[in-house]
């Protein structure tokens, strides 16, 4: 099928006094009001309430639960497998038109009917304040699944480039034999919907674990693609103990593929674990892993000192750095550092930064995601402080009503210091001052970045010398899979910057690209001779 160019979602503006901010806020507070919601497995189009429930509580007030899910166990997830299998050929066999007008008009509901409800969840759910749950819950989302179908009609569309007279070659794409599992993480609704969407639009069955702290977003993702079509069991919504599905799932013969995203020690575990079934599998299955991330910024003497505040601002501290994108480790010559103001202007601008509620709409942060990620990142910062870091900004919680952190700026003398090195997942950004009086410190920097740690997935450069800028893009080649110049490393937009990160952060497979959707599919070439 031919299709009508796509554009990215446009963003709405919450402005004080705008429409579309009260309808958000009335939203929100309806959904306050109402809450706790309770939430069924999904498996063969059945809700089902297993009894066996969990809650998922609001991060800026974890007093206030805003749902109880069901949680699917061995032999729910036995049944969802099986179900799928038996949805697949129907799914499959559906002509693409059709399996993509159940995505173009999932994107549409998400849009225009259920914008608000599914940011409301995803900023009570999972702590985002407005403008981080419109470009992930409103925008993202919608551009996964749109230029999703794009993208998989320019993969059906390429096909062998030579035919000899009296024969036709040709390539059918079809989906994995067997099915995918899914496991989503909390920090974007939009990967939620993508990581069982993907494989789903190029006409694969999914068992979809999704986090625990993003269920009810999660969970209205799925009964928005329901309500756009999409048949029962072919995504199966199984939330609950990870090890007991994801088990289930790697121990099945008709494994297809694993699409993750979470945490690069996770991922390892599961691709040994799979590894170690590889003679009971039907086929090699695919591994789809988003991972972790230890994102550097460089920052020339000759870069423009507003800029770089800026952007390292919001590449560190929008959704509280708890983005796999997010800035952690910043290094920035020392003739901009103390003498060019770059030192005063950061640490001023991040002590006016707001930290509060998410509902309050006006903070530009929210909290963290749970008590085990406050004490995680207030333990980085607490060992930071033992090894001699500086605390330039923040350095402190409050996890007393909701699990706040402020912004955190520290200094350090060792550029190998556990906060330059470690993924933090939170808003902690670790400065270090290098020495730009050296004729070669622009090649040693860039080395250091490089060697320093195994995660490669985002990082920026800034400077106003393009001799600079090529240099350093060259000497960081391997060091990320997304790089910016000029602004900070998060935000990639679908159908603009294709997204996945290299060695500890990933297979590097780029969502939001053609050539994702190879990961799903597994062609077969046909040559008939006439
Ligand atoms: N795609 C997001 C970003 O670029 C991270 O998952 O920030």
């Amino acid at each position: 099928i031919v299709l009508p160019r796509i554009e990215n979602e446009p963003n709405r503006n919450y402005a004080s006094g705008s429409k579309e901010r009260a309808d958000l806020q009335h939203a929100v507070d309806e959904m306050m009001k109402s809450a706790p919601f309770e939430v069924p497995c999904i498996v063969n189009g059945k809700h089902i309430k297993t009894g066996d429930v969990a809650k998922q509580v609001n991060p800026s007030n974890h007093a206030q639960i805003l749902c109880n899910y069901h949680q699917a166990d061995e032999k729910l997830v036995q049944e969802a497998i099986e179900g799928a299998l038996k949805a697949k050929q129907t799914w499959e066999e559906m002509p693409w038109a059709d399996r993509a007008a159940v995505f173009l008009r999932a994107a549409d509901l998400i849009a225009h009917k259920y914008r608000y409800k599914l940011m409301a969840a995803t900023m009570l759910g999972q702590g985002k304040n407005v403008w981080q749950a419109e470009i992930d819950a409103a925008a993202e989302i919608c551009d996964f699944f749109r230029f999703g179908v794009a993208q998989v009609s320019e993969l059906y569309a390429q096909q062998p480039a030579r035919h000899a007279p009296g024969s036709w070659n040709r390539m059918e794409f079809r989906p994995l034999e067997g099915f995918v599992l899914a496991v989503s993480p909390f920090n974007f609704t939009a990967i939620g919907g993508n990581l069982p969407g993907a494989p789903a639009l190029v006409g694969n069955v999914v068992v979809w674990k999704p986090s625990p702290m993003a269920t009810y977003s999660n969970y209205l993702v799925h009964q928005i693609l329901t309500e756009a079509g999409l048949p029962a069991g072919v995504i199966q919504f199984t939330p609950g103990p990870p090890a007991e599905i994801v088990k289930a799932c790697i121990d099945h013969k008709m494994f297809a593929a694993l699409h993750f995203t979470g945490s690069t020690t996770v991922y390892k575990q599961l691709c040994k674990d799979i590894a170690a079934n590889y003679d009971h599998y039907r086929n090699y299955p695919r591994m789809v892993g988003e991972t972790g991330g230890k994102n550097f910024a460089l920052v020339h003497p000759t870069a423009d000192v507003d800029i770089v505040v800026n952007e390292c601002i919001r590449g560190a501290f929008e959704y509280q750095g708890s983005k796999c994108s997010a800035l952690s480790r910043l290094y920035v010559p020392a003739s901009l550092w103390n003498n060019g103001g770059l030192k005063e202007k950061l640490v001023s601008q991040v002590g006016t930064i707001s930290v509060g509620p998410v509902n309050e709409f006006q903070h530009f942060m929210g909290p963290v995601i749970a008590q085990t990620a406050f004490q995680r990142i207030m333990g980085f910062i607490e060992s930071a402080k033992k090894a001699g870091g500086q605390v330039l900004a923040g350095g402190t919680g409050d996890n007393s009503v909701g699990f706040y952190i402020q912004p955190t700026i520290i200094e350090t003398k060792d550029p190998r210091s556990t906060t330059m090195v470690n993924e933090i997942f939170g808003p902690v950004l670790t400065v270090f001052v290098y020495d730009d009086s050296k004729a070669d410190y622009w090649q040693a920097i860039s080395q250091e970045i490089d060697a320093a740690t195994d995660y490669a997935l985002t990082g920026s450069i800034f400077s106003r010398d393009r001799k600079a800028i090529t240099e350093a893009s060259a000497m960081l080649r391997y060091a990320s899979g997304m790089l910016y110049i000029g602004q900070k490393p998060t935000g990639a937009q679908v159908g603009a910057q294709p997204f996945a990160g290299a060695r500890a952060s990933g297979n590097n497979y780029k969502a939001g690209s053609t050539g994702f959707f190879y990961q799903f599919v597994s062609a077969r070439t046909v040559k008939e001779s006439f």
